[in-house]
């Protein structure tokens, strides 16, 4: 079969994910996991037809500008803020992303951090790694903040922030949620989660979990007046996006008392964590994983190889990728190849 279309892998994938594309497209896969520059972007992207790039890879009117070829763009994540749709959609270019196959992952790990952080899971082992268990504990060694009987709260509810939602049952939590929209009703009695304003959010939950989509304009939602609303003692995790979170605010707030701990698995500067937080003990800290077990990540792997393929109209689903970003273009633009 004469390969029509050329596709760019900016990081090592899974060997099948890949399989699948090189059945019907010329590939050109990384094998290193590295960042690449602009200039690096821009270079690769001019010579494609379509890329799958990681959540590292900023892409934007300069990265497009000139690019005669590229047609479909897949990000490997469900948050596109390293991608301006705006510059993409001007362009022609589809964009995509992985939404769903990860809610159930990425929740959990919002528990994970939720409890390492609220228990003191991180501090305790290390705590016993470096062979500091000599004697008896005391009865006020190790005390943390319980989950069970208290109040969850959660800002964006959307697909994730529903999955977080749903397990606070479990743990007996009374679940309130800010969200631009309010869900339906019948959402909410699924999720048994009431919908609050930003400032009752703040300052009725023990513990809040941001679940949002970053956007410049909730760029440090959570600064240090957000912070000081918050319940003395209570818990902060973070699975969604560094930006939304001023980090040498919240540093502050920990050392200060006001907050008890908190759970981060991202950061405004990734892979810099701010320094400050880094001295915390109180802060759980994990590199970007929310998302990592094996079979989740592989199906984002082929959740983008299924974008590409029909985006670029090949395979099965030719012409009707199931996650675009900009679908406006799937009805506005001449079929691939044709233009
Ligand atoms: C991870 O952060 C994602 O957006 O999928």
């Amino acid at each position: 079969m004469t390969k029509r279309y050329k596709v760019w892998v900016s990081r090592p994938l899974f060997a099948e994910a890949l399989a699948r594309l090189d059945q019907h497209v010329t590939l050109v896969a990384e094998a290193t996991e590295r960042q690449h520059s602009p200039a690096q972007l821009r270079e690769r992207l001019a010579d494609v037809d379509a890329a799958i790039i990681g959540l590292s890879d900023r892409v934007d009117a300069a990265t497009l500008a000139g690019n005669e070829r590229l047609r479909v763009i897949a990000n490997l994540a469900v948050g596109y803020n390293n991608l301006d749709i705006d510059a993409l959609t001007r362009a022609g270019v589809l964009a995509c992303n992985t939404p769903d196959v990860l809610n159930e992952t990425t929740a959990d790990y919002a528990w994970a951090l939720l409890l390492a952080a609220a228990r003191r899971v991180g501090a305790a082992e290390r705590w016993l790694r470096s062979g500091q268990w000599t004697g008896t504990m005391r009865i006020d060694d190790w005390l943390g903040v319980d989950l069970h009987g208290r109040t969850l709260g959660i800002l964006g509810m959307g697909r994730i922030g529903q999955a977080v939602a749903r397990r606070a049952g479990g743990f007996d939590m009374r679940v309130l949620y800010h969200n631009r929209h309010r869900l339906p009703e019948v959402t909410e009695r699924q999720c048994a989660a009431r919908w609050v304003d930003q400032p009752t959010l703040l300052a009725e939950s023990d513990h809040l979990v941001l679940a949002l989509p970053y956007t410049p304009g909730n760029h440090h939602i959570i600064g240090a007046a957000e912070l000081a609303r918050m319940k003395r003692g209570s818990v902060l995790v973070n699975i969604a996006r560094g930006g939304l979170v001023d980090e040498a605010a919240l540093a502050a707030a920990l050392a200060a008392g006001q907050l008890a701990a908190a759970g981060l698995d991202v950061y405004e500067d990734e892979p810099v964590v701010h320094p400050a937080l880094l001295a915390l003990d109180q802060v759980v800290l994990s590199p970007h994983l929310g998302s990592a077990s094996a079979d989740t990540r592989r199906n984002m792997a082929h959740l983008a190889v299924d974008n590409v393929l029909a985006g670029l109209g090949l395979g099965s689903a030719a012409g009707d990728p199931p996650t675009p970003i900009n679908p406006q273009l799937l009805h506005a633009r001449p079929a691939p190849g044709k233009a």
